[in-house]
């Protein structure tokens, strides 16, 4: 594990070093479509940063008052019972709630210092460099070759060779040796895992910064599992990397931070919201919360 990453526990520094750092920050929008400065931020927490964020479907509050940043060269797990707003709070990392009707979002997503939902702010630049994988693998149906050469066209981006692109992609993915020699076959013809991996590679082809995983393995077997595993620990190297997981083995796993969320229930409206309620390195929430719920929910007395 990673956990003896910059900036340690001591998360509160992290938040106002990043309000002092957002200033300087280049606006997503103005950057060409195939920036590629990968600059780190002088603040590891300065990638992603949720601030006071509240998340309504209609007149329903699905998530409350989440504030917590997201490190750099990290994986950060979101763990908790069904129901308590793992995905929503993901979703609001790229905004992708922008697609969901009713959806509302409020507080602040800050990405490298700047608000994301600022006016100005491309929401398809933002789902470029913030990318997401889903439960369910989803291939389009496409060949191999173009599930990966799809998003860099569509983007616009300045590739000099396609090939290599494509070659690189599902290098990283550690999917390239078991289709080199069948790249123009439907995407649909590879196995779960494989179709997993071939998302994964699908993300990175377009050079993201962060990577969003809702339940990546929740469809796989555990040696799919593993492989997808061993993967985002090799591609947290040169990503910020947010996983949601039922899978407390894995949190434990693969994750230098656990952020553990539950559902409190409104009284008077009988609403189940979803908050954090504690985030700290991985190996504390495991094996030594400071909340009582965490310790009842990884001890499985609860949810
Ligand atoms: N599109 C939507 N419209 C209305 N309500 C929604 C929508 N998506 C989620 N919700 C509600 O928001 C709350 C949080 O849902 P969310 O899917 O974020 O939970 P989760 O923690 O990811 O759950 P799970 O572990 O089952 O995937 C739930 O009460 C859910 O019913
Ligand atoms: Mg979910």
């Amino acid at each position: 594990m990673n956990s003896a990453t910059p900036g340690s526990t001591d998360t509160t520094k992290a938040a106002t070093e990043t309000a002092a750092d957002a200033d300087t920050a280049t606006p997503i929008s103005t950057r060409p479509a195939n920036f590629l400065n990968r600059r780190l931020p002088t603040n590891p927490f300065q990638v992603l940063e949720c601030t006071d964020v509240h998340v309504y479907y209609g007149g329903f509050q699905a998530v409350r008052g989440v504030s917590m940043p997201f490190a750099h060269n990290e994986i950060t797990a979101l763990i908790g019972p069904s129901g308590c707003g793992k995905s929503t709070i993901l979703r609001s990392l790229n905004r992708m709630n922008d697609l969901v009707d009713g959806a509302r979002v409020e507080g602040q997503v800050r990405y490298r210092g700047q608000d994301m939902y600022g006016k100005g702010v491309d929401p398809i630049e933002v789902r470029r460099r913030i990318g997401m994988v889903f439960q369910k693998p989803n291939p389009f149906p496409k060949s191999i070759y173009d599930n990966i050469a799809y998003g860099p066209r569509v983007t616009g981006m300045n590739v000099d060779s396609m090939d290599e692109l494509v070659e690189q992609a599902l290098t990283r993915a550690a999917l390239w040796d078991e289709v080199k020699d069948k790249l123009k076959q439907s995407a649909y013809g590879l196995s779960g895992g494989q179709q997993q991996r071939l998302c994964i590679a699908r993300t990175i082809a377009v050079q993201p910064d962060v990577i969003l995983m809702d339940e990546p393995c929740a469809s796989l077997d555990p040696i799919a599992t593993m492989r997808i595993e061993g993967l985002m620990t090799e591609l947290r190297d040169q990503y910020t990397i947010i996983i949601v997981t039922h899978n407390m083995q894995q949190a434990a796993r693969v994750a230098d931070r656990t952020a553990f969320f539950t559902a409190t229930v409104d009284d008077t409206t009988g609403d189940r919201t979803g908050e954090l309620v504690e985030f700290d390195l991985t190996k504390k929430i495991f094996e030594n919360p400071a909340d009582r719920r965490t310790e009842d929910y990884i001890t499985g007395r609860f949810g």
